[in-house]
């Protein structure tokens, strides 16, 4: 399978009340990539992703998906072709595993259908790809923070859309789970095509991970593209204010960001003379 949709956003602005979050923001999904947005903290990054995933309307401009509004698209055609693992999602209380992950299924559901053995294919997938299998009758509220993250991506694969959107995949988990989903949705990006655009805090896995990066700054876009353009000192500067070396990463050979902080210096600052 092969991903053919295509997203972009055209002088996107995003409010709440007369607050504007996003403002004037023409931004190109490339089709088919993964898609890292990094930012500092109340930018505008969740606001955007459920913009793009129509959970919010435009204040003004419009998210464009295959040519059309998608805010005017039917409401199934949509959750089809796109789905959204926000930043905090609420489960129903006492939900099971298996039951939240078979929620992704509704929208390929036909109305009064009973559940078909697609839809059990798909859970069963999804669940053996987050290692949540042994997990499936365990309620959701019970479970660990990690284990509660991974059953939130089982549903979102569950859902089997060509776009993904995710908002912090990555929170809750410890390392090598963080690179395990990373991983995983490389491997969804690489096998099916699925355009994936997610929201990560470390710009180290944003940057390995991303065909394309995005750095949004107070809702504005700041610079977007290969991630060895992308990540540098200056846009570290300009959108965190921090100060720090890019180094490239020995493992991937994508840029590396080492923060420097006030108590520690270059090491070429430092170097003892002699
Ligand atoms: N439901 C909401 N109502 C009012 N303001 C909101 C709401 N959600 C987010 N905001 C505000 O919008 C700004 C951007 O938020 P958000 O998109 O969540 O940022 P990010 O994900 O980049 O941290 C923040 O100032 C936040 O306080
Ligand atoms: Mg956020």
């Amino acid at each position: 399978m092969t991903a053919t949709h295509s997203l972009h956003t055209e002088q996107l602005s995003l409010a709440y009340g007369d607050r504007t979050v996003v403002d004037h923001l023409d931004l190109t999904i490339p089709t088919g990539k993964i898609t890292t947005i990094v930012g500092a903290n109340a930018c505008g990054k969740s606001t955007l992703l459920r913009a793009m995933s129509r959970l919010m309307a435009p204040s003004s401009g419009q998210v464009v998906l295959d040519g059309k509004d998608l805010h005017r698209l039917p409401t199934k055609e949509v959750a089809r072709t796109l789905g959204l693992l926000p930043q905090s999602p609420i489960a129903p209380e006492g939900i099971a595993v298996a039951d939240l992950v078979g929620r992704g299924r509704h929208p390929h559901q036909k109305v009064f259908a009973r559940w078909s053995a697609e839809d059990e294919a798909a859970v069963l997938a999804a669940l053996e790809a987050t290692d949540t299998v042994a997990l499936a009758d365990r309620a959701v509220d019970e479970l660990s923070g990690g284990q509660r993250q991974r059953v939130w991506i089982a549903m979102a694969l569950a859902q089997q859309t060509d776009l993904l959107f995710l908002d912090e995949p990555t929170t809750f988990l410890d390392v090598s789970h963080q690179v395990e989903v990373l991983d995983l949705l490389t491997d969804l990006n690489r096998e099916r095509g699925t355009t994936i655009v997610m929201v990560l805090h470390d710009l180290n896995l944003a940057a390995r991970y991303a065909d394309h990066l995005i750095a949004v700054a107070a809702g504005r876009l700041h610079a977007a593209g290969d991630p060895v353009n992308v990540l540098t000192e200056a846009t570290v500067r300009d959108v965190f204010g921090l100060e720090s070396q890019i180094m490239v990463d020995p493992t991937s050979g994508k840029p590396m960001m080492l923060p420097i902080g006030r108590h520690h210096a270059r090491a070429s600052d430092t170097a003892p003379v002699s």
